[in-house]
């Protein structure tokens, strides 16, 4: 448990945050590179929100201030997952973005789920409404924000870091200290369009990808075709962790694995892992050798 509990490790002048999973963080030669953008990439029921949790949950342990974004599930559903999992989210200073009121302290853990993201649309269609004035109505009727719109997202995050006291001023948008960004899953922005996948990912990078911010996006895999459900995340992230189950109907179980298909910047571990999610520990990995 030790092995991860400080956030960053330096191998080579590279600092490598903790995954949460002693197996996975040596096959990263000690963990992923800080300010790295990972692709969680898989099919349904193969462990991509659990690996989320293992990335949240070591950072709060280390001291992390963590942005968690959950479009799939409501955050109390997380919560009730992962303490199957010995991960006691509760135990944290937890503020939900769709609260009315300010924290009274400084939370560990900033959570978005679909509420959220509705509040901060809400905010951002009146703010635009009340600053593009008279004659505008024609651009006011286009610009009305939606949940599961980027720049939605884009705005949540960026409230998030300023709950989380991480900006030095309020207008600065990179925070000072390391946050981890978890967004479960972005498959939810472009689901009705996803040929915007790839320029969704962009903007939300060139907005949001700092150097002290190590993020995990989820990326849902669409079975028929065996490709990532919109194309693009993939490209423009610096590590891809992919989750595949062997076909069902063949071996009668379900039989999980996992690969580190890239990261920038290390040696990593190029067999797959068997994924096996167990009660009262979650995701553990075995390498195939
Ligand atoms: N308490 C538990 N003990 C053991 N295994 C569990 C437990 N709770 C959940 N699981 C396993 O975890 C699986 C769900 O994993 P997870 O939610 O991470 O999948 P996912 O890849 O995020 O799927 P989706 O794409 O549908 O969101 C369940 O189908 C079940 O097999
Ligand atoms: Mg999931």
């Amino acid at each position: 448990m030790l092995g991860f509990l400080s956030t960053t490790r330096t191998t080579s002048s590279v600092f490598r945050v903790s995954t949460g999973i002693r197996e996975l963080d040596e096959a990263l030669e000690g963990g992923i590179p800080k300010g790295s953008w990972v692709a969680i990439t898989g099919e349904p029921g193969t462990g991509k929100s659990i690996l989320c949790m293992h990335f949240a949950w070591a950072g709060l342990l280390a001291g992390d201030p963590v942005v968690y974004i959950t479009t799939e599930a409501e955050f109390r559903d997380v919560v009730r997952q992962a303490k199957m999992f010995n991960m006691d989210f509760e135990s944290r200073r937890i503020h939900d973005i769709s609260s009315r009121e300010e924290p009274s302290e400084t939370p560990e853990i900033v959570v978005i789920d679909i509420f959220g993201l509705l509040k901060i649309a809400r905010q951002l269609t009146e703010s635009y409404e009340s600053t593009s004035g008279e004659g505008a109505k024609e651009i006011v009727k286009k610009k009305r924000f939606a949940a599961l719109d980027i720049q939605t997202l884009i705005a949540a995050i960026h409230e998030a870091y300023r709950i989380l006291g991480v900006l030095r001023e309020e207008k600065a948008k990179s925070p000072y200290r390391h946050v981890r960004l978890i967004i479960d899953s972005m498959s939810a922005f472009w689901a009705d369009k996803p040929a915007m996948a790839r320029k969704y990912s962009y903007d939300l990078k060139i907005a949001t990808h700092r150097e002290n911010v190590t993020a995990y996006l989820v990326s849902q895999y669409a079975m028929t075709t065996r490709s990532t459900f919109g194309f693009g995340l993939e490209h423009i992230a610096d590590g891809v962790f992919h989750l595949w189950m062997e076909n069902v109907e063949e071996t009668r179980e379900v039989k999980r694995y996992m690969i580190i298909k890239k990261m920038r910047m290390t040696n990593h571990a190029k067999s797959a892992f068997k994924l096996d999610i167990i009660p009262g520990r979650g995701v553990v990995l075995e390498l195939i050798k």
